[in-house]
């Protein structure tokens, strides 16, 4: 296997002020296929995902339901787990905002940055946005003060005496660390937009609040509640803790420290590539080392939002289509980084096209073959000995280099451009080589290697496909005659069963296949009267 070094990647701590919506699944889909193909390496991973449960956003939406704000935050805590279960996505750690453990490394860090000196009482004046628990600057703001990104929200007014950190001081080690790590904010335009933020010069920001109960009571001054912000970021420390471990920075620190990637939305770009990481200058540890931001997603070309009346429910569209259909469309429908649409009768035809016919299609008609001509078994024949200009042969040898490349650079648009050019090949290649004709002139040679050349293009296409459609590839895998569940990447780790299975030529001669059965059924068009 390829890497030994441990690999613990994030998603955000979503807020739980609502339901899980398809933005909170997109990044989290992103970062479950991410680590499956970092478990399929071998490599020991460990993915993070949880929610972010104080702060004013959290405390006025349990107030209008009624609630106390953490039965109303265990109640949506649920709905996202259970939509994560629903997606296939197989998180490590869930990290909760109000875990008891994490006031203590919260408390910590706080101390440790108050120490540095970094921590000051000042006066915070300015224009505060509730849904993105930020201060905006009165130019960005639309008509009648309302938020650029919650249109439907007004900005209130605050000026009051709180805690600021003091992000001005590291405005030059900022800019060399961005200089010396050039990877670290992706992508290059992303990057570019914090660069040149910082640029223009950084201000103190504030991080306690005096009107707000929801949260941590500031270590030095408990009449003052944590900013939800500070707080948030640290969930990331806290879920590195073992279960039962004492909850301590040294302790929290030890094994997977610093975080490989954390995925995000652009919207959050600088609280995680500015704020966080001063913070984690100031506190003396080490920085994370990637930050990779997303686009934001349309739908039918148009933002979404409850005010629209647009929205797309991530647990009716999972519902109506599986998992595997939900994953793999907006995998490989957006390149990831970008913005991207959502459309219905889009959805159907990237599945229909890709995985009932090209791939699906592929697969049921060779192993129809297989029975018909090979007693349903892979062919016999010597795999060393055919020709290194094989189509196949030729793309599959050097395939998963490829793959792993992009994978590595989280294209995963382009993992399943590369996957596919493979199965169209194969489709083309069984066309061309017209198996049938060879098996009615006696020729066995040919037909057996048609046949073995296309069934194990397909078992290499399932592999790499499997970090992104699991159950599909899981289908697959076992048509071809083995036992092997990729939907379960976590005990799939601890396995060697799937020893250089990223080599074209892996699939053994004789071995027994399974009756065809489609495995992406194709879907209907939707109704598109509304
Ligand atoms: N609680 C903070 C994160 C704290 S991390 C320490 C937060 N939560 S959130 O629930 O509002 O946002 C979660 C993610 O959803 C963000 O990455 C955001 O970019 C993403 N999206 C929200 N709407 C989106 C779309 N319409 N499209 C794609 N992603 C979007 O922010």
């Amino acid at each position: 296997m390829h890497h030994s070094s441990a690999f613990a990647l994030t998603t955000p701590l979503y807020y739980v002020n609502d339901l899980p919506h398809i933005g909170s699944a997109y990044t989290t889909i992103a970062a479950d296929a991410m680590a499956r193909f970092q478990r399929l390496q071998g490599r020991p991973t460990l993915f993070i995902t949880g929610t972010d449960e104080h702060g004013q956003k959290i405390e006025r939406t349990a107030e209008k339901l009624d609630r106390s704000p953490l039965d109303h935050c265990d109640q949506v805590v649920q709905g996202f787990q259970s939509l994560w279960t629903l997606l296939n996505i197989q998180y490590d750690r869930f990290s909760r905002t109000t875990d008891p453990r994490h006031e203590a490394i919260v408390r910590e860090f706080y101390q440790r940055v108050e120490a540095k000196g970094d921590i000051y009482l000042g006066q915070q004046q300015g224009w505060y946005c509730v849904a993105c628990e930020e201060f905006k600057e009165e130019r960005e703001l639309l008509p009648e003060k309302r938020c650029p990104i919650h249109s439907n929200q007004a900005v209130e007014w605050r000026d009051e005496r709180n805690y600021f950190f003091r992000l001005s001081g590291y405005q030059e080690r900022l800019e060399k660390f961005y200089a010396d790590h050039p990877d670290f904010i992706q992508p290059p335009s992303r990057r570019n937009e914090v660069l040149s933020f910082v640029s223009r010069g950084l201000q103190d920001f504030s991080i306690s609040r005096l009107n707000v109960r929801w949260g941590f009571p500031v270590p030095s001054d408990p009449s003052q509640t944590l900013y939800v912000w500070f707080d948030a970021l640290l969930g990331y420390v806290t879920a590195l803790l073992e279960p039962d471990a004492k909850p301590t920075l040294e302790n929290a620190l030890k094994s997977w420290w610093p975080i490989q990637l954390h995925l995000i939305g652009k919207d959050i770009l600088r609280f995680h590539a500015v704020y966080w990481p001063a913070m984690l200058m100031s506190a003396d540890l080490p920085l994370p080392s990637r930050i990779f931001s997303h686009g934001f997603l349309t739908k039918d070309g148009q933002k979404m939002g409850k005010s629209l009346g647009n929205t797309l429910d991530p647990v009716e569209l999972t519902g109506k289509y599986g998992a595997d259909a939900v994953r793999y469309y907006f995998l490989k429908e957006i390149e990831f980084g970008r913005d991207g649409d959502f459309n219905e009768t889009r959805f159907v035809q990237v599945l229909n096209a890709d995985l009932a016919n090209d791939l699906g299609n592929l697969l049921n008609r060779t192993l129809s073959m297989a029975k018909k001509y090979c007693q349903l078994q892979v062919p016999t024949l010597d795999v060393a000995a055919i020709a290194p200009e094989h189509p196949l042969k030729t793309l599959g040898d050097p395939l998963s280099d490829r793959v792993r490349l992009a994978y590595e650079n989280l294209a995963f648009s382009e993992v399943c451009h590369i996957i596919l050019e493979l199965v169209q090949t194969g489709n083309r290649y069984l066309d061309q080589s017209a198996p049938w004709t060879r098996y009615k002139e006696g020729n066995t040679a040919a037909v057996a290697e048609i046949l073995y050349t296309v069934l194990e293009s397909v078992r290499l296409a399932a592999y790499w496909l499997s970090p992104l459609v699991p159950a599909l590839s899981t289908n697959i895998y076992k048509q071809l005659g083995y036992s092997v569940d990729f939907g379960n990447s976590l005990k799939l780790q601890a396995t060697v069963v799937l020893e250089s299975h990223d080599r074209w030529g892996t699939l053994k001669s004789n071995q027994a296949l399974v009756e065809p059965t489609p495995i992406f059924r194709a879907l209907e068009l939707p109704n598109t009267e509304h």
